[in-house]
């Protein structure tokens, strides 16, 4: 279903689709602390499966430098912005560094539960240090495209929860409030860009935007693969028993990369944005089911 447009309040020569009509919400949640400050988790946290659970803590242990680089990113461009997308950037801000404080905490209980994930930041240090090597708005283009990967997996995790079957409740909890608040925010660094790119012909910002996308996705599934298979290393699972079966998790069975390739197409049609399309259906079905209002609400709504 497409979104509604509405350009009431972009500037004059901004030719991007707007965003639909909605919030973007911070919900300032805390997951697995416990009264004690927090508990113990089992090492195989998701379906007692070592592969999920390996891809996820490999993913996890990504986010609190990777948002680090998106808030940068999308904070380089805020100046001279109309005043909706403007409210926008400050809220996706919000939620972004929330989303690090409970990413650090269970990147914590993954560590305590026996993995070592000094390799995976180590990594993922260089490789941000090797984008900001490179010109402001190629961060802003690199963020765009990882908000993409987000929002696909975002909308795979509410619209399909059998990704988190069998998962520890708080465990699951966090990534799916994540996914939540990553939907909300999807085209917040699209819409940056778009902003800070008015002046580009249309087929250079395609051009551009497309060659960042095919450069991101190749270097995430190379060095997301990489780190998962470091951690299921870690259980003793090596060589092609361990790429098999991480290859079987992604593609096959759930196929979380088979499942999104759809969507990861469309980024590179004309007039594509985000909200073509709209799945704020998944984030009302999730304030429902918690039952009440989120603790904090920022609403960025034009
Ligand atoms: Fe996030
Ligand atoms: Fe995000």
């Amino acid at each position: 279903m497409n979104a509604p447009v509405d350009r009431s309040s972009f500037a004059p020569g901004f030719d991007q689709r707007a965003s639909p009509p909605t919030s973007i919400v911070v919900r300032d949640l805390r997951f697995g602390r416990g009264r004690e400050g927090g508990r113990k988790v089992g090492r195989w946290w998701l379906n007692g499966d070592p592969v999920a659970t390996a891809w996820h803590n490999a993913l996890s242990a990504t986010f609190p430098r990777g948002e680090a680089m998106f808030i940068e990113s999308v904070k380089a461009f805020r100046e001279g912005t109309p005043p909706r997308l403007a409210e926008e950037i400050r809220a996706f801000v919000k939620q972004e560094v929330n989303h690090t404080r409970e990413h650090l905490a269970f990147n914590r209980a993954a560590e305590a539960a026996g993995y070592d994930l000094s390799r995976i930041d180590a990594h993922v240090e260089k490789l941000i240090a090797d984008v900001y090597e490179q010109k402001p708005i190629a961060w802003l283009g690199i963020t765009m495209a990882l908000e993409h990967f987000t929002a696909m997996f975002a909308h795979e995790f509410l619209a399909n929860p059998e990704h988190f079957y069998g998962g520890e409740v708080e465990q699951a909890e966090l990534w799916r409030w994540h996914a939540v608040e990553e939907i909300e925010h999807k085209a917040v660094a699209y819409d940056t860009w778009a902003h800070a790119t008015r002046d580009w012909s249309r087929f250079k910002r395609w051009r551009i935007k497309s060659l960042l996308m095919l450069l991101v996705t190749g270097r995430f599934i190379k060095h997301r693969s990489l780190d998962a298979l470091d951690l299921l290393a870690q259980d003793g699972i090596t060589g092609w028993p361990a790429r098999a079966r991480l290859a079987r998790y992604l593609l096959v069975s759930p196929g979380i990369l088979r499942r999104v390739f759809p969507h990861w197409c469309a980024y590179f049609l004309p007039g594509f944005h985000p909200w073509k399309l709209d799945d704020r259906a998944l984030i009302a079905r999730y304030d429902a089911q918690r039952g009440h209002a989120p603790r904090t609400v920022r609403a960025a709504a034009g």
